[in-house]
């Protein structure tokens, strides 16, 4: 018993101070300092004092918010509790984009969540698009080691000029470093961050299979932990950004400590369902950045394996 609590009190502590050591400083804002509603009229609710917000999915309508300025790099974090109980076809975004500034070159970086179907768990898809790349999807999609429809989980990106990770509870699951072969297919414009709830009934769950039964409707999507931490600039004029080298030095330096890097290894052996990169009827040659993705699982597995005397997965 003892044993157990300082391992576990170890794993707090280690995944705390990897993580936190970077963003520990980042205070959540109250809904009105950031974000507006973009749609949805009374199906968008302010709760705890403007500091989190209710989404919802009903007949009439879903519901959502933008961040009010547009960002060059950045971490953007919310903590995100899903509607519970029978929600297929429903679907929750969490996501950065700037299609309404550039619409045909727009960038895009996903958190999507599917929809479930009773005693099944919701699943979660993330995506990268660059300068309009939309014929290139970059999907991975993963379960979840939790219920997220039963507390809030922090779900985070950050985004500099040459990686972009996607955090969950603080532990990576997906890392893109930018490389020259992607060109222009690496986010690089200002963009907004959104969260959304919406009718995916012809796509969403097992491929739309499942539709939104409005029966259990409203659909409720509660967003908390409202963090905003990125350099601000006009999208026509990137060069205005409101953070100086030093700031944007911030976000590049950021990394993946080794620690880190072993816990994203455990999560996505055991958690990703399906990725662009071993999709070989769609990319018979996966994109250049697969090699590396390919490399770094392959040594995840070596190490992982060793530290805990398993094999590979
Ligand atoms: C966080 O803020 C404290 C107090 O202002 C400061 O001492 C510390 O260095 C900051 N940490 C980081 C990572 O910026
Ligand atoms: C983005 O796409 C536009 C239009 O296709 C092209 O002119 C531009 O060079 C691209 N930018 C990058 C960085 O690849």
């Amino acid at each position: 018993m003892a044993s157990l609590y300082v391992l576990t009190l170890l794993s707090f502590f280690i995944s705390t101070t990897s993580y936190g050591h970077v963003f520990e400083n980042y205070s959540s804002l109250a809904f009105e300092e950031g974000y507006t509603q973009i749609f949805g009229d009374s199906n968008l609710m302010l709760v705890r004092d403007g500091r989190a917000v209710h989404i919802s999915l009903d007949e009439r309508s879903g519901a959502g918010f933008a961040s009010q300025d547009l960002y060059l790099h950045g971490f953007f974090s919310a903590s995100i509790k899903l509607p519970s109980d029978y929600a297929a076809g429903v679907v929750v975004a969490f996501y950065m984009s700037n299609g309404d500034v550039f619409e045909k070159t727009h960038d895009e970086l996903d958190f999507e969540f599917l929809g479930n179907i009773r005693g099944r768990e919701w699943r979660l898809q993330t995506n990268i698009y660059g300068n309009g790349s939309t014929e290139v999807g970059r999907e991975e999609r993963y379960s979840l080691p939790f219920d997220p429809t039963e507390d809030f989980h922090l779900y985070s990106i950050l985004w500099s000029q040459d990686r972009i990770i996607f955090y969950i509870d603080s532990i990576p699951i997906r890392e893109m470093a930018r490389s020259p072969s992607m060109g222009g297919d690496f986010p690089s414009k200002p963009m907004s961050l959104y969260a959304t709830i919406w009718d995916g009934s012809t796509w969403a769950t097992l491929g739309g299979r499942y539709k939104v039964n409005y029966k259990y409707s409203p659909f409720v999507a509660e967003f908390a932990d409202l963090v905003l931490h990125g350099c601000a600039a006009d999208p026509v004029d990137p060069l205005s950004s409101t953070c100086d080298r030093h700031d944007s030095a911030r976000y590049d330096s950021v990394t993946i400590s080794t620690d880190q890097r072993l816990a994203m290894h455990g999560f996505r052996n055991k958690h990703v369902t399906y990725s662009y990169c071993y999709d070989l009827e769609r990319y018979p040659t996966p994109p250049s950045e697969c090699r590396t993705i390919a490399a770094a699982a392959a040594q995840g597995r070596h190490r992982h394996g060793k530290r805990h005397g398993r094999g590979s997965i």
